[in-house]
């Protein structure tokens, strides 16, 4: 049984990236626990807050999806995220069977935007990526800061993007920065925002634009930590006919 901050690919993965917890160790005996009680304990996916076990695991054998995921995942929390990203990868191949562009509102540092984009193979597209984000944080702004909010952010994420002269980013507060730009048709949408209001605010503005079969994850959805929002997005999906399905990973998926 590897230890619990190792990322092992193919046939088990566990990592340390669990949110709201104080304490590892008892975690570590619980998977260890799980592992010794299990005939075989292939398939055993630890991290992100969720557990599964006997699970096939099936996206670990599609290489296109798990060489952009090793190229980009570099911290704790962006590995132990990967059923996260395998779920943003599947509504983006997916959502490529129908007219639009693609959305992130929350992209920070551009991590699941850029493996999105390396397994579609997005810079041969004629499709447009538009990321938002603030890129920084003070005690002013209602969103919590991350570790690499800077000035300087922005610049590094255009860098970053700078092979693709089909994404766009625009700094600043949504929704009030998809008045400077933003698609009139949408094939795929992230919204990552941690905030109720705001991702509120980018549904009014561009769910209407969101083609027939296009999908929208939402992916602070069904963890505890942000309930508002769930309460939010599901009033406000009920009043226009739509059910938000709450995955494992705690992201909310939707077929348009
Ligand atoms: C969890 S991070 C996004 C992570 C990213 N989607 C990824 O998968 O790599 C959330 C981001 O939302 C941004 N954010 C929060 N509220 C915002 C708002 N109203 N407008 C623009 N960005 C906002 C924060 O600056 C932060 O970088």
């Amino acid at each position: 049984m590897p230890a619990l901050d190792d990322f092992v690919h193919p046939t088990v993965i566990v990592s340390r990236a669990f949110y709201g917890v104080t304490n590892l160790a008892p975690i570590k005996t619980a998977v260890e626990g799980i592992a010794e009680a299990m005939i075989n304990p292939h398939g055993l996916f630890v991290g992100d807050n969720l557990i599964t076990m006997g699970k096939r695991l099936g996206f670990l054998d599609d290489k296109i999806l798990m060489d952009a995921f090793l190229r980009n995942a570099e911290t704790v929390a962006e590995r132990g995220a990967l059923w996260r990203i395998v779920t943003l990868v599947w509504a983006a191949r997916t959502a490529l069977r129908v007219e639009g562009d693609f959305v992130e509102c929350g992209c920070y540092k551009g991590n699941s935007a850029r493996i999105v984009s390396e397994v579609v193979g997005f810079a041969d597209m004629p499709r447009h990526y538009y990321l938002y984000d603030l890129f920084q944080h003070d005690e002013s702004m209602p969103h919590h800061s991350m570790l690499e909010h800077s000035e300087t952010l922005v610049d590094q994420v255009r860098a970053r993007f700078s092979d693709m002269s089909n994404v766009t980013i625009t700094q600043g507060r949504v929704p009030d920065s998809l008045a400077v730009a933003a698609p009139e048709k949408i094939a795929f949408m992230h919204l990552d925002l941690n905030n109720a209001d705001a991702e509120i605010g980018a549904l009014e503005v561009l769910f209407d634009r969101i083609s027939p079969g296009g999908i929208l994850i939402l992916d602070d959805f069904g963890w505890m930590a942000y309930q508002d929002q769930m309460i939010a997005e599901v009033q406000w999906m009920l009043k226009r006919g739509y059910r938000i399905l709450e995955l494992p990973t705690g992201q909310g998926l939707v077929i348009k």
